[in-house]
């Protein structure tokens, strides 16, 4: 399966394909859409995609949060491609370019199914068991 991870713009027409992929995988199971608010976050993000024959099947925002910190958010690959790896191509890429630009550790708010997920890419779980978009979270670290 030829899977291509690239860096895409903000507002480009992969970006707009990337957020209906979120949209469905991150919003519709919970039977909520994206608020223009909640993406108006995305300008400050870069944007990471997989492609299979030129279309988005996956999906990774990295998002600087001080000199040494890079935010993961909105982990996403399309069902008919779950566990052939992308997700996993997709966290590695992230983290290459987090590395490759000076940054020295990752953050990310794990739903509590996936937490497993991160757990085998290297991440560890800290603090307590939180709420966000009506869902159980932890928050995971990895130093890179
Ligand atoms: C979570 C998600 C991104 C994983 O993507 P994927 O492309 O299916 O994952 P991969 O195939 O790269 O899996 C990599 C490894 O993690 C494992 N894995 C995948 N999903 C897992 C899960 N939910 N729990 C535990 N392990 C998991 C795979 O078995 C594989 O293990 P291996 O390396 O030993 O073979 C995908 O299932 C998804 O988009 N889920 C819905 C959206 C979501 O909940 N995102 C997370 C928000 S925090």
């Amino acid at each position: 399966m030829g899977i291509e991870i690239k860096i895409v713009g903000f507002n480009s027409p992969l970006y707009n394909q990337a957020v209906a992929l979120r949209e469905k995988l991150l919003r519709i199971p919970l039977g909520t859409r994206f608020t223009p608010e909640f993406l108006l976050q995305d300008k400050n993000n870069i944007h990471i995609v997989a492609l299979k024959d030129g279309k988005v099947v996956g999906t990774v925002l990295a998002k600087p949060v001080d000199d040494k910190t890079v935010k993961i958010r909105q982990v996403a690959t399309d069902y008919s491609v779950q566990g052939k790896g992308i997700g996993k191509k997709l966290m590695l890429f992230a983290e290459d370019y987090a590395r490759s630009r000076g940054f020295e550790r990752v953050i990310l708010h794990a739903r509590y199914y996936v937490v497993d997920f991160y757990k085998k890419l290297g991440y560890s779980v800290i603090g307590d068991e939180f709420v966000e978009v009506a869902m159980p979270h932890r928050l995971m670290v990895k130093k890179l």
